[in-house]
């Protein structure tokens, strides 16, 4: 099998880059959903959630950036319209408007949900297939960051 100027091999990384791209999909719809509960939520969490919402969106946009240039890394063009993010996400957009803080949260936490278990599937096409362990470390590093704050998310409900 050929392998790239880095060294790993062409087919498997060609599928795996394929992978990343609709992870980076999904979470360009979680941005923009993450953005609309930074600007419309209400009420009396307001303070807490509306600083919470950015710190969460500005560590999105970081990730989606390192989303894309690993696909560029790894030879390809990462999807940069909203028309294929919306046609591949798995993650679908909502609207934030007169959503409750509660009922954004949820969101939230259902979009952590789903992406770290592509992360998951990701991470172990990368290992097991692609030998791509410069992909696996990068990512694992996102998949721990929503760990964390899913807790977070869970102890603000009242949660365990
Ligand atoms: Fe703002």
């Amino acid at each position: 099998m050929t392998v790239n100027e880095i060294g790993l091999k062409n087919k498997p990384v060609i599928e795996l880059v394929d992978h990343i791209n609709i992870l980076l999909a999904n979470y360009q719809i979680h941005y923009q959903k993450v953005r609309g509960c930074h600007w419309n939520v209400k009420g009396h969490n307001f303070f807490d959630l509306h600083i919470k919402f950015e710190e969460l969106y500005n560590n999105a946009q970081t990730t989606i950036d390192e989303l894309a240039e690993r696909v560029l890394t790894l030879g390809k063009s990462p999807f940069s319209t909203y028309a294929d993010y919306i046609k591949v996400s798995e993650i679908k957009e909502i609207k934030t408007d007169g959503l409750s803080a509660d009922k954004m949260v949820t969101a939230i936490l259902g979009d952590f949900q789903k992406l770290i278990e592509m992360e998951r599937e990701v991470i172990e096409n990368a290992t097991e297939n692609a030998g791509d362990e410069g992909t696996a470390d990068m990512i694992i590093g996102f998949l721990k960051f929503k760990e964390k704050t899913s807790w977070m998310f869970r102890a603000w409900e009242g949660k365990n």
